[in-house]
């Protein structure tokens, strides 16, 4: 028996910006998905049958396996689906790491997060962006951008073949200074209304061609995202609040805002460093930077949501029990 555990995840700065090849910054957070993996005659997932239409990403993952013989899985979360935290990568990762460890194979980060990235791609009709599977692999804070920017170390490169042609990333880490005093934490707050993210996607890309501002706004989150890690890395968690304000404005004129979240966002902001959307937008969650989490978590509830305090980093994917 198998039991894998890989985390949830945030972006920060980037998201739909880093569709056209800017980069985009998304931590790990402290809720994920449980994956316990067992030797069995048949496959299921939660003792039904294990079939494409209901987990894609384990059917694809046990077909790309060296496996030999069925495995019963079953599957414990935390995450809301899709919200925006990175449910369905959190799902593959732990997977993946489960079948690599049944079938004697090593449990790499960087393998682990490859296979994962492409069971996501299978599973959403060939396009993903390797940006929450990365995340919640490896852990800390992940970048990820065509062209990786100078302050971030690159982990690896990674390809993707789409109906659209072939994509490349850069996947990087950043230090962050997690461990000093006076760290803020993020907090989520989930409004309750899913968030499509291929919706959203061709939203975005439906407004690029009608209107010549909206690719403005994608330039200018590039723009914020580099100024953003700049402070990351020089925890200058005041100005990562302003940016990430920014960054909001920017998706909010992209349309990407929906009222709960603004409202969310409008009730944390005197308490917090900096709010924002995060993730596709239209639903999903919020998140915000601050030194008062219990207040912000509160605020969040008392307007309806559903929070999550988490640290600013948490931990990748790991092997809990054999
Ligand atoms: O899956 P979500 O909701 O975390 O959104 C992903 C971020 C996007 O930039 C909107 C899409 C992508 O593939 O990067």
């Amino acid at each position: 028996m198998v039991q894998a555990y890989a985390p949830g995840k945030a972006i920060i700065f980037g998201e739909h910006a880093v569709v056209y090849g800017h980069p985009a910054v998304a931590v790990a957070i402290n809720t994920g998905v449980k994956v316990t993996a067992t030797l069995n005659s048949k496959w299921t997932v939660d003792d039904r049958q294990l079939n494409s239409s209901q987990h894609p990403h384990i059917k694809w993952l046990t077909e790309n396996s060296s496996l030999n013989q069925p495995v019963r899985f079953r599957i414990t979360s935390d995450l809301h689906p899709a919200a925006g935290q990175g449910s369905s990568a959190a799902l593959s990762v732990a997977s993946q790491i489960a079948i690599a460890k049944l079938s004697g194979l090593a449990t790499d980060p960087v393998e682990v997060s490859k296979m994962a990235h492409m069971a996501e791609a299978a599973a959403q009709s060939g396009r993903a962006s390797p940006t929450d599977t990365a995340t919640s692999s490896l852990g800390g804070c992940v970048v990820v951008a065509r062209e990786l920017p100078k302050l971030a170390t690159k982990v690896f490169d990674t390809h993707l073949e789409t109906p659209e042609g072939k994509r490349s990333w850069t996947i990087g880490k950043m230090q962050v200074g997690e461990t000093d005093e006076g760290t803020p934490h993020l907090v989520l707050g989930y409004t309750g209304n899913p968030s499509h993210t291929g919706k959203m996607v061709a939203m975005v890309a439906d407004r690029i061609t009608s209107d010549p501002l909206a690719r403005e706004n994608l330039d200018s989150i590039g723009e914020i995202t580099s100024m953003g890690l700049l402070a990351i890395k020089s925890s200058a968690w005041d100005v990562v609040g302003m940016a990430m304000d920014a960054c909001h404005q920017k998706l909010r004129a992209l349309g990407l805002s929906t009222p709960m979240l603004e409202e969310l966002i409008t009730a944390v902001r005197p308490h917090s460093l900096g709010s924002k959307l995060t993730g596709a937008g239209g639903g999903g969650c919020m998140m915000a930077l601050t030194n008062e989490p219990e207040r912000v978590a509160q605020t969040i509830e008392m307007h309806g949501g559903k929070a999550n305090v988490t640290p600013i980093i948490s931990p990748g994917a790991v092997i809990l029990g054999l």
